[in-house]
Order: C-alpha cells, then sequence, then structure tokens
C-alpha cells in the first residue's frame, strides 16, 4: 500500500519545551521536510551578539545568565520576522512565544497579521536527560548545526559535518546557568502548556526518544490535522 503524505500549503508551528528537549534539533529537520521557515528567537539573539549589533549588545547578558530578554524586545523581533516574504507559506517558530505576556502580544500580532497557529507540539523531556543532553551539547561555530559529544556526534570529533566549521560549547551550556534556565522554563515558560491546551492546539511529543523517532511522532501530529 502506498502511503501518500498531506501536502500543506500554509502550516504555522510553535515548539515548545523545556531548554534541551530538542525544539532546535527538531526544527531543523521538520523545516526541510515540511519546506517551511525555522525561525529561532535563540539563533537571531546569537547572531545580533557574533555581529556585535546593539540588539546582540542588549540581549547578551540575559542570555548569558540564563535569563528571558525582555518580553518587547522578542515579540518586536517576530512580528517583523513573520511579515517577510520567505514566511507566506508558514513557519516553525523555536523558543517563542516564552512567557504569558508574549503568548499574548503574540496573539495580537497574530490577528494582526490575518493568521493562526495550526498546531503546538510541545516537546517533553525530564531534567536529568535535559542537564546532559545541554552540557554534551557542541554547535558549529560556521553554520550553527547542533550535535552532542556522545548521543548525536560527529563523524570527526569537534569538526562539522556539513562544513567543517569547529564546534564550540554554548557559553549557556555550563552547568549552573542550565540550572537557571530551567527554573525559568518552569516559572515562566510551562504555564503556556495550559495557555495552548485551551486552544485546543496543543500536542504534546515525547522527547526523550532517539530523535528520529521523536521527528516521526511529530510528522504524525502534522499529517493528523488534516
Ligand atoms: P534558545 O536558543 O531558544 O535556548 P533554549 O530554549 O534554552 O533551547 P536550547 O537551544 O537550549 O534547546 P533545544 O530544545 O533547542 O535543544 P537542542 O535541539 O539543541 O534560547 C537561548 C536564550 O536566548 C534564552 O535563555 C534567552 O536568554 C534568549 N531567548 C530566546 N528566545 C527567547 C524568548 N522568546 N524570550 C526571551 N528570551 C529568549 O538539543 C539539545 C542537545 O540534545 C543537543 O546536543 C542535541 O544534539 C541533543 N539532542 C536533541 N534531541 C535528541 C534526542 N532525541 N536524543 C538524543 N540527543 C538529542
Amino acid at each position: 500500500m502506498v502511503v501518500q503524505e498531506v501536502v500543506f500549503n500554509h502550516m504555522r508551528i510553535i515548539l515548545l519545551g523545556p531548554p534541551g528537549a530538542g525544539k532546535g534539533t527538531q526544527a531543523v529537520d521538520l523545516s526541510n521536510k515540511l519546506n517551511l521557515v525555522h525561525i529561532s528567537t535563540g539563533d537571531i539573539f546569537r547572531e545580533a551578539i557574533k555581529n556585535k549589533t546593539s540588539l546582540g549588545e542588549k540581549a547578551q547578558g540575559y542570555m548569558n545568565r540564563g535569563e528571558l530578554v525582555p518580553d518587547q524586545i522578542v515579540a518586536e523581533i517576530v512580528a517583523d520576522r513573520i511579515q517577510k516574504n520567505d514566511c507566506s507559506t508558514g513557519f516553525i517558530l523555536d523558543g517563542f512565544p516564552r512567557t504569558d505576556v508574549q503568548a499574548s502580544l503574540f496573539d495580537q500580532i497574530l490577528w494582526d497579521q490575518k493568521m493562526s497557529i495550526d498546531v503546538v507540539l510541545n516537546i517533553t523531556c525530564d531534567e536529568q536527560l535535559i542537564i546532559s543532553r545541554l552540557t554534551g551539547r557542541r554547535v558549529c561555530k560556521d553554520c550553527g548545526a547542533t550535535y552532542h559529544v556522545t548521543n548525536i556526534p560527529p563523524i570527526k570529533e569537534g569538526i562539522c559535518d556539513h562544513c567543517q566549521g569547529v564546534l564550540f560549547q554554548r557559553e549557556d551550556d555550563k552547568k549552573d546557568t542550565i540550572i537557571n534556565r530551567l527554573k525559568v522554563y518552569n516559572e515562566q515558560t510551562a504555564s503556556l502548556i495550559d495557555f495552548y491546551k485551551q486552544k485546543n492546539i496543543l500536542v504534546s511529543i515525547d522527547g526523550s526518544l532517539p530523535k528520529e523517532e521523536t521527528f516521526e511522532n511529530m510528522m504524525d501530529a502534522v499529517n493528523s490535522l488534516n
């Protein structure tokens, strides 16, 4: 039997979940598979820091401490980004919204732009696993590809498979900062699970499985939307 895949004309997805649950890893694969723009607010800030822009200056302290960048700044960036032409067929938001205020601001932004979110994929993962994932995460300094020293290692240690760039450890992936990020997630972000549950668009996905299995479960959730 030939299983027919559903092709969507528009798809707007939010990836929710604690730091290290696998949002970025899954967003890359989903965006390739579904041909959607991947918008990571964390990546936008890291790029701004690298380029020493005023946004980067504003964000750096918060990020290094594992705190959240102020809501208004993040919301404005996302509002601008989703209006760009490449988002006309949809997008995957990775790391936004992250507070009740951001979620309300985003509802208003979506309303103004006559858009809606199709699904919120909430990636779950327990804290011990998160700590081992984040302490072992390595990122390519050139293309941003993400690896894990043991779970998802590069072919050649310390070198990116895709572009041969050097891999480094993120400043906020030190254990104390990870603990603070988890605390911030529990205090400021976890409430969004109920927020989107009440809108009937939340699907929880087990992020502790091997990445391919998590991906398949996410695709099942997306395909079942039709
Ligand atoms: P951001 O970059 O968004 O970080 P985060 O949410 O803390 O998420 P992470 O990138 O740490 O984790 P992830 O879930 O993407 O996991 P990954 O796929 O990499 O934000 C950073 C900072 O920017 C924030 O602290 C804040 O300061 C600021 N910021 C960003 N957005 C903001 C907002 N909206 N408001 C305010 N401030 C904001 O995976 C982790 C590791 O696990 C990797 O090594 C990976 O290879 C491995 N892995 C992934 N999946 C699997 C698997 N299934 N099995 C085994 N290993 C796996």
